[in-house]
């Protein structure tokens, strides 16, 4: 990839015709040492948020050793860019031939699931290998995610006991895992979490050496602003240690977005202005996905090679180049009220879910990529970010308690 010192200055020696996806490795590793220093435990990473080779290369050289794969293509890319990192198929829903591949020819020992017959196609895919590493996952509340994944995947509370102790009596080492849902804005759904994990390893009686708290970490979207990230690593440690599990039990956590939101952004170009309305070169079949499905909004921020344009700023709908009335990203996004064709307009935070959803609908989803070393955005990484936390919250307690001490 080229490397620039900033989208200003990549547009000033390019004028790039496709979108181009912008990486910020230095931020990859940030994050990744936030985790290695933070989270009491150990740190996976979710390839499914990103599994660009850059990505996968700079968290193995980040000292991050174990990735949890969804499909045999994450496995094949994660063997091939980190031959010795430990794979984690948690994936509760796998092909037979998949698990046999992930066994036999990647090495893959970890493998998740929340349904009885899973475990007999693992155990059959594995020729009832006697190593394996069985994470059942459990269905638990999604209330405080911005983006709820439940619904899907996780054992119930009505059959989780019976498939804990199914699992337990296959497994070498067995696991018990969940997923908050992405984006999850309350450290406490965590400790929620782990404590109904607690309630159902009793109810089946089993010993578990492993709790993976799965993903859900946040990221700082304009509009989804959440605790700082210390609050859940104090909630996940205060929750572990209340829970029914072997005393050397490991504790794990797997995130995608919080990992690599940061390190991704994307320069997309103004074809037309309508009024409010600017229609871009990439959008919700490119990089922009969550900006149109989600109605998130996204920092974005103005790329013009003379840098003049006015100081008034006004709000701005965008649309991407598809033919799909779904291709539209409401925001609003604030932007220089004079932007118009040929601008182009970084929008950060994209290095989650934002290639990695990207299709070939209509013809578009091509983008260049390079590396930018300035960053622009707020960073829930920095120690500011917690300062200002912590002091909106006591306002807004201030705020509540005058406005109830207005109406008695
Ligand atoms: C099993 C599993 N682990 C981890 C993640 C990563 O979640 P997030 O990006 O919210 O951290 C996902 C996301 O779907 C997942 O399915």
């Amino acid at each position: 990839m080229d490397e620039f010192a900033s989208p200003l200055e990549l547009v000033r020696a390019t004028s790039p015709e496709r979108p181009v996806t912008l990486a910020r490795p230095e931020r990859l590793v940030r994050s990744a040492r936030w985790f290695q220093s933070n989270f009491p435990g150990t740190l996976l990473y979710a390839v499914k948020a990103n599994p660009s080779p850059w990505v996968i290369s700079g968290l193995a050289a980040a000292g991050v050793d174990m990735f949890d794969i969804a499909s045999t293509a994450e496995a094949e890319l994660v063997r091939a860019l980190a031959p010795h990192a430990t794979l984690a198929y948690n994936n509760p829903v796998k092909s037979r031939a998949s698990i046999a591949r992930a066994y036999h020819e990647f090495g893959c020992r970890i493998f998740a699931l929340d349904h009885i017959d899973e475990l007999a196609k693992i155990e059959a895919a594995t020729n009832y290998a006697d190593d394996l590493t069985l994470i059942v996952r459990l269905a638990v509340d999604n209330a405080a995610a911005a983006l709820p994944l439940a619904g899907k995947f996780g054992a119930s509370i009505f059959d989780a006991p019976a498939l804990l102790q199914a699992a337990r009596a296959r497994a070498a080492r067995l696991g018990v895992t969940f997923h908050v849902g992405s984006q999850c804005m309350e450290p406490s759904a965590y400790a929620h979490a782990m404590r109904a994990c607690s309630t159902l390893i009793a109810r089946a009686g089993v010993t578990v050496d492993i709790v993976n708290c799965g993903g859900g970490f946040p990221s700082l979207y304009p509009g989804l602003t959440p605790p700082p990230l210390t609050r859940y690593a104090q909630a996940i440690e205060a929750a572990s240690e209340e829970m029914l599990v072997m005393e050397n039990a490991e504790l794990w956590c797997e995130p995608g977005r919080a990992l690599v939101a940061e390190a991704g952004s994307v320069l997309a170009r103004i074809e037309l202005r309508k009024g409010d309305a600017l229609y871009l070169n990439d959008g919700a079949f490119g990089n922009l996905f969550d900006a149109a499905h989600l109605s998130w909004r996204f920092p974005a921020r103005l790329i013009r090679a003379s840098e003049e344009w006015q100081a008034e700023e006004a709000p701005f709908r965008l649309f991407g180049p598809t033919c799909d009335s779904m291709d539209a990203m409401p925001g609003p996004f604030p932007l220089p009220a004079d932007a118009d064709e040929g601008d182009y307009i970084e929008i950060g935070l994209l290095g989650a879910y934002g290639a990695a959803m990207a299709s070939k609908f209509n013809g578009f989803g091509d983008a260049d990529a390079a590396i930018v070393s300035d960053w622009p955005w707020q960073s829930i990484y920095d120690e500011q970010y917690a300062v200002e936390w912590v002091a909106a919250s006591q306002r807004k307690r201030r705020g509540r308690g005058a406005a109830e001490a207005g109406g008695r």
